[in-house]
């Protein structure tokens, strides 16, 4: 599995997720309690952005209409997403962020 640089750590904030592609595959990498994520950055309701919505008790919500997926499995909490999103995963290295998104956890 290849991992690649998804962005620094010290540009992550937390709580604050940031967009970026990687091979193709858009992604949002989310520091959260302490910790870093990677999830595919589209919800699987429709078309949008996750990494527009808050993260909150280890979740992101979509902000159309509210579904919130769970950073470590993808899965959603309630409706209208019924589908879970891909989730990737992700290695420190440094001040290095590595995310393999050609394999799903
Ligand atoms: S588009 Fe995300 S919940 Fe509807």
């Amino acid at each position: 599995m290849a991992f690649v640089k998804a962005c620094a750590l010290s540009e992550l904030e937390d709580d604050t997720p940031k967009r970026v592609e990687l091979d193709g595959t858009p992604v949002s990498v989310v520091r959260t309690e302490g910790e870093v994520f990677a999830i595919n950055d589209i919800c699987s309701h429709a078309n949008v952005s996750l990494s527009e919505g808050e993260v909150e008790d280890c979740m992101i919500e979509c902000w159309l209409h509210g579904s919130s997926f769970d950073l470590r499995t993808g899965k959603p909490s309630g409706l209208p997403a019924t589908r879970p999103v891909p989730v990737y995963p992700v290695k420190i290295e440094g001040d290095d962020v590595l995310v393999s998104v050609t394999q799903e956890t």
